[in-house]
């Protein structure tokens, strides 16, 4: 098996190069450092391209500012009065305008994501992930070029409290204790306080993170504030940080698959989440990223091939199995959004 995509770790440094040849020494280590998956080339999906919405460039370079910009304010590293000061504002709008000048080279705007990152950085991985989806839902929400960016630096700094609670809380293995929940709890509200000195921090960015836990049917936290008071920006973030966070492996869950995750969303539309945003979210958003292996109706299996606009659920497959699970001499392309009987009834795992 060989690498079809290098793998990074959260410093922008190559873990694994594309082209290298697996073994199980290396398969091990990508375990040992909670990496869920890789993309392996095959000979029979190389024409499959998996295509991030923002360059491998810019989301590590994103990674490394969150990460960096987190450490510096660090709990252990200073007391709450240096913290404030010590937030490297003008890192953070960087890092956001770098994503705003990938996404608009990607005309579409659809993100179709397999992650595949290490648990250890879920953080720093996450804040990025939840920036990209909101300005997504933003740009196709139709924000100015202001709001959009006080949207991004929110986003990016949603989770900036989580460095002030103590790592051994968010890093446990296995759940929490009602205590140490209670803290975790805390850090919109430590983030909040973090932010809205900063002269060079619009007061709607630090709002978001004050409130991306709140819920429309006022059943969120810190306030339990109702969909009324919460602001736009913070219920388009609210959608993106749940998306994510479901769909990553945490230390006590496994993630759940995209198109699983947009069903819990929409279960929630108009009481958890906006309605409106959860409305974008499914248009923007590909159930069934790039890569995947589903079965379809007629038993057949195969890779996601193309995304087709807007039939998210609809994509081209390559159909690599038969029904009978036998390898296909030639595979076979089928577009679903032309071939009305036939559907995706299953996303398969590996
Ligand atoms: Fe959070």
């Amino acid at each position: 098996m060989r690498l079809a995509k290098s793998i990074f770790g959260s410093d922008g440094r190559v873990l694994l190069a594309a082209g290298t040849e697996l073994n199980e020494r290396f398969i091990n280590r990508l375990i040992e450092l909670g990496i869920n998956g890789a993309y392996i080339e095959d000979g029979i999906t190389e024409d499959v391209l998996v295509e991030d919405v923002i360059s491998d460039r810019t989301r590590l370079e994103a990674i490394h500012t969150i990460r960096s910009i987190m450490e510096d304010i660090d709990l252990e590293k200073c007391v709450d009065e240096e913290a404030r000061e010590k937030v490297k504002v003008d890192l953070a709008r960087s890092a956001v305008s770098k994503i705003l000048d990938d996404l608009s080279l990607n005309r579409d705007l659809i993100v179709s994501l397999l992650d595949l990152r290490t648990y250890n950085d879920y953080t720093f991985s996450h804040s990025v992930n939840v920036t990209i989806l909101s300005l997504v839902l933003g740009v196709a929400l139709s924000l100015n070029e202001l709001e959009i960016r006080d949207l991004g630096i929110g986003a990016l700094l949603h989770d900036i409290g989580m460095a002030r609670i103590p790592k051994k809380m968010y890093l446990k293995p296995g759940p929490l204790t009602k205590r140490e929940y209670e803290i975790i709890k805390e850090h919109p509200k430590i983030g909040f306080d973090l932010l809205k000195w900063n002269q060079d921090i619009s007061l709607v960015a630090a709002h978001i993170a004050y409130q991306h836990h709140e819920r429309m049917n006022g059943s969120g936290y810190p306030r339990g504030l109702p969909g009324e008071r919460i602001h736009r920006f913070a219920q388009i973030a609210m959608v993106a940080d749940v998306y994510d966070a479901l769909t990553s492996d945490r230390s006590y869950r496994k993630r759940v698959l995209p198109h699983e995750a947009v069903e819990y969303l929409m279960g929630g539309a108009g009481t958890l989440f906006s309605l409106k945003v959860v409305e974008v979210f499914v248009k923007h958003v590909a159930i069934y990223p790039i890569g995947v292996m589903v079965r379809l109706n007629t038993g057949e299996k195969g890779v996601v091939a193309k995304i087709n606009k807007p039939l998210l659920a609809r994509p081209v497959v390559k159909i690599i199995y038969d029904k009978d699970g036998n390898l296909l001499k030639e595979p076979k392309m089928v577009d679903l959004s032309k071939e009305f009987t036939l559907s995706i009834v299953e996303v398969l795992e590996g």
